[in-house]
């Protein structure tokens, strides 16, 4: 079929949805809502057999929706209603949840159904649940729905509330009103459920040392106490909030824009508070080893399984500033230094890693020069990743990547993915030439043909195709604790095998084969060249794309790549 595909934004369930019908056959094309008209001229020009919106946020003109029929994904179960779905999911304590597909008609998420998924809803801010639980039931939801109208026999079910699976109902705009914390008198349960329907996106609008912020993230901690509402401790960027029974981590903050001032954007919360945290407030670390067997909040915790070593970090959004890959690169060093036989890169949970912070360096005092020096500090990682030649390394990806995250993967000896991961293995819709030693990793997976149409088309891959051309290793089904599950397995199988050695030997030789034709550090030169360019030259389009990206601007029409 030909389906075109309607979203306010290519965000990642839009994708995946997108290399799901791809990969099923399908004819898709992508058309942003910009605007009625523009919309109007898509359809007319397309031709589409069915209209798919996977995440919407303005309605589809009448005159659409009665000549075709258009699916839109709510992020709710039966009969629940309103543009704030997940929000009230969160702050009302929901422990499942659903997507349900219905079909545009006049009232907002009132036509008949094609079909509804539930699932678990997981102790994590929205956007988290949203690209993970939410996706996975919304691709099932859209894939039945999509061969429902393919077979031509089925009738969707009209909205009826007096059926006994229909139990959701019309809630209003989720607005700061309802996300407002008072730290005197709520516990930290209540806290951390307005803080995760909050985050990532619009925060929780409250006041630090007389000005006002939006809080972004929200995490347990079991150590730290104080007075409710006070800055108790900081950690790598983050603030410790005492409440009346406890404390919560808040990793970013983004200041109130100012009627008529200029436009804002989320930041790590020391950044954002700048001289107005008081030098009293302690810094407190942990170590990762701490961390993995405390609840308390860190980026990064390493743990040991059997010969196998696993370095968990989370970065939020995927983003990797210069210091966050430090430490990355302190923590790697530090496991490789352990007498184990395997390495597990990757989170628990979500994003794998998008590469450089682009929001740290937009709040820089010289953007170009912050670049570069995270560039740097990337591929010093990268290339202690790549030179690692006594111990199997395995990048394991439960969530997406994109651009120099994904180079950062391929690093590995192997890279296993979760069945739901959507890979961007590209860097020119940011302006960026790419480093990360993109240019050995790629090609030595994918061969140059391969690796120049990645680069070129700057579509999203699905984990099945990924596979298909070689840029992954294997794929893993399931959900993310049934995927780190299958690693775990996997990953003590092969360190225990007796083929290790021999493998590692080989890597050994490989990569010295591989360094005399061509030292790892050409390539990394070579590619600096063109990012020093990127960076530093006049005329180059990446600062300007990073702060659209920053900024979250609109583009004025749906871009070239995404027309199908
Ligand atoms: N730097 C800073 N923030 C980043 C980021 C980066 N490299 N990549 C993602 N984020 C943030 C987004 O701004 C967003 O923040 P929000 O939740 O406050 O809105 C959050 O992470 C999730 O990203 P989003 O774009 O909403 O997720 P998505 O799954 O829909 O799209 C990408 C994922 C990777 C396609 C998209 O985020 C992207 O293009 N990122 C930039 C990749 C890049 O060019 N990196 C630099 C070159 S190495």
């Amino acid at each position: 079929m030909r389906v075109l595909l309607v979203a306010s934004a290519f965000n990642s369930l839009t994708q995946r949805v997108h290399t799901e019908l791809r990969g099923r056959g399908h004819e898709v094309g992508v058309e942003l809502a910009l605007g009625d008209d523009l919309l109007r001229a898509r359809v007319t020009h397309f031709r589409p057999d069915l209209i798919v919106a996977p995440m919407l946020t303005t309605a589809i003109p009448e005159d659409i929706w009665t000549a075709h029929t258009v699916l839109i994904v709510h992020p709710g179960p039966k009969g629940d209603r309103g543009p704030s779905s997940l929000d009230w999911a969160i702050s009302t304590g929901a422990r499942e949840w659903g997507v349900t597909v219905l079909q545009a008609v006049a009232e907002m998420d009132a036509g008949p159904i094609w079909a509804s998924v539930r699932f678990p809803v997981a102790a994590c801010g929205k956007s988290e649940l949203y690209r993970n639980e939410v996706s996975d039931a919304a691709v099932t939801a859209v894939l039945l729905a999509v061969d429902r109208f393919a077979g031509g026999e089925f009738g969707p079910e009209p909205l009826d509330y007096s059926r006994p699976d229909v139990r959701g109902q019309l809630r209003p705009y989720h607005s700061q009103q309802y996300r407002r914390i008072d730290w005197d008198s709520e516990d930290t349960a209540s806290v951390l459920r307005k803080l995760r329907a909050a985050d990532s996106q619009p925060g929780v609008l409250d006041e630090l040392y007389g000005r006002e912020y939006f809080l972004h993230g929200g995490h347990h901690e079991d150590r730290l106490r104080g007075t409710p509402g006070a800055v108790v401790a900081t950690r790598d960027g983050a603030i410790c909030r005492a409440t009346v029974d406890g404390a919560v981590w808040l990793p970013q903050l983004r200041r109130r824009r100012k009627p008529g001032g200029p436009a804002t954007f989320k930041r790590p919360a020391t950044h954002a508070l700048g001289t107005d945290l008081p030098g009293d407030v302690p810094e407190v670390p942990v170590t990762p080893a701490e961390a993995a067997v405390r609840d308390t909040w860190s980026e990064l915790s390493y743990y040991e399984q059997g010969s196998v070593g696993y370095l968990e970090f989370a970065f939020a959004g995927g983003a990797m500033s210069t210091v966050q890959c430090r430490r990355l690169l302190a923590a790697y060093r530090q496991a490789c230094a352990r007498p184990i036989r395997a390495l597990v890169l990757g989170p628990a949970r979500d994003f794998f890693s998008n590469g450089i912070h682009l929001n740290v360096i937009e709040g820089a005092e010289d953007p170009a020069e912050e670049s570069w020096r995270n560039i740097t500090a990337m591929n010093d990682l990268v290339e202690a990743i790549l030179t690692t030649t006594d111990k199997l390394v395995i990048s394991a990806l439960t969530g997406n990547a994109a651009a120099g995250g994904v180079m950062l993967a391929l690093a590995a000896d192997e890279v296993w993915c979760r069945e739901s991961v959507v890979l961007n293995p590209h860097y020119r819709l940011m302006g960026l030439y790419g480093s990360e030693y993109w240019t050995y990793s790629l090609p030595r997976r994918v061969g140059a043909t391969e690796a120049a149409r990645l680069t070129r088309e700057t579509l999203p891959v699905g984990a099945g195709a990924a596979a298909a051309i070689g840029l992954v290793d294997r794929v893993g089904a399931g959900g993310t604790a049934e995927f780190r599950e299958w690693v775990r397995r996997e990953a003590s199988l092969l360190a225990d095998s007796p083929e290790l050695e021999g493998r590692l030997t080989a890597k050994k030789r490989q990569r010295e084969a591989d360094e005399a034709v061509k030292p790892l550090a050409d390539y990394r030169s070579e590619e600096l060249a063109h990012m020093r360019r990127n960076f530093f030259a006049e005329g180059e389009p990446y600062h300007q794309l990073r702060q659209n990206f920053v900024y979250n601007v609109v583009p004025p029409a749906t871009p070239a790549y995404l027309l199908g």
